[in-house]
């Protein structure tokens, strides 16, 4: 395996932060990956594993062995009258999975159109959009252990999905490299309009049948016009989740601040906007030196070019204390922080 030195890790992550790793390889099969986890290079240094590099922040050269993962492919395992069992290799890019579905109409990913990254970094933060969440459709995913090599699969229930959440960034953060992952997808879809924006636009079109292919179309429309393109302006989607407060406190909050925006997730537990906190906190297209929360969407923050690393941690910071001290409610970065 060809292992590179001082590589520029700028165009490896959606924030377009420009720093280096010590040591970078792309693999592009299982057993690329398994030898250069078996080198040398491999079992003695840090490792950083990139997919699309779309959550992630780099705030220092990273000193260790970056591992791009691009392992292709895109194919059909199982299916009958009612299902369809998918498989795709860890760096298939998210969307052309998306497109690949919606275009042979297996619905369960068409409101997740357009999220930027990879197929194998998708069950790590159980990606979510417009209703739909990769739990709902995902079956299972395969990889490797880092320190012993040892191949395992984890079946859905394995995972510990929770809301942007999964074993991976937990118990497993840093000790297992995903392959492949396995997605369930109907035949015969059933239309999620639960989220507003896309009904309403939905609606509008007026159309007799709807399908997941104009779900697709609305859900690019939607996310086109209200979030920045990382290949123009650096961003990693959102990088706070929407904090969760118990009923007791939403209805304080509510008392002090009528505008608030919340929704019941389950009796009791209330999720809140945290673009609708941190717009409020005044935030909200401001810059701070290169950085700034975008204009119309700020729990986007934003490279405007040239920010460090360290420049858009200082704003999280800074948003978060805002936050913290006008509604007392603690934001959790959604965004990994190397
Ligand atoms: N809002 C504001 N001000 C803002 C931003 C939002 O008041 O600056 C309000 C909106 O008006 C709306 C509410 O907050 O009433 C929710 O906003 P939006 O529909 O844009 O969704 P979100 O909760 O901010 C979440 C996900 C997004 C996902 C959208 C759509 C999280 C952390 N983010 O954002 O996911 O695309 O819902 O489902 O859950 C991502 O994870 O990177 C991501 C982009």
């Amino acid at each position: 395996m060809n292992i590179l030195q001082n590589i520029p890790l700028k165009n490896y992550n959606t924030f377009g932060i420009d720093l280096s790793a010590k040591a970078f390889v792309e693999v592009f099969t299982e057993e690329d990956l398994n030898e250069v986890l078996s080198s040398t290079e491999g079992k003695n240094s840090k490792k950083l594993i990139l997919g699309g590099g779309s959550n992630i922040l780099l705030t220092k050269d990273f000193d260790g062995l970056a591992i791009k993962i691009s392992i292709p492919g895109i194919k059909i395992i199982e299916e009958d009258n009612d299902f369809v069992l998918l498989k795709a290799g860890a760096g298939v890019n998210w969307n052309d999975l998306v497109n690949f579905c919606v275009g042979k109409n297996f619905g369960g990913v068409e409101n997740l159109s357009l999220i930027p990254g990879t197929a194998g970094a998708a069950p790590i933060q159980n990606i979510g959009a417009y209703g739909q969440e990769l739990k709902e459709v995902f079956y299972s995913l395969q990889g490797i252990f880092i320190e012993n090599l040892e191949e395992s699969i984890f079946n859905n229930g394995d995972c510990k999905f929770g809301y942007r959440d999964s074993i991976f960034k937990n118990e497993l953060k840093g000790k297992f490299i995903i392959t492949s992952i396995k997605l369930k997808l109907h035949k015969h879809p059933k239309i999620n309009l639960t989220y507003d924006a896309v009904k309403n636009e939905i609606e509008k079109l007026k159309l007799g049948r709807v399908t997941i292919q104009d779900v697709s179309k609305i859900v690019c429309d939607i996310r086109m016009k209200k979030l920045p393109n990382p290949n123009e302006i650096g961003n990693a989607g959102s990088f706070f989740k929407n904090p969760e407060v118990n009923a007791k406190k939403f209805l304080e909050l509510k008392k002090e601040f009528p505008d608030i925006i919340g929704h019941k997730i389950e009796e009791g537990k209330i999720k809140i906007a945290a673009g609708w906190l941190i717009e409020n906190t005044s935030w909200k297209g401001k810059r701070f030196g290169n950085a700034g929360a975008h204009t119309n969407q700020s729990l986007v923050l934003v490279n405007y070019g040239n920010a460090t690393g360290k420049e858009i941690l200082e704003l999280a910071n800074e948003i978060e204390n805002s936050v913290q001290n006008k509604f007392g409610i603690t934001l959790h970065k959604e965004v990994n922080i190397y």
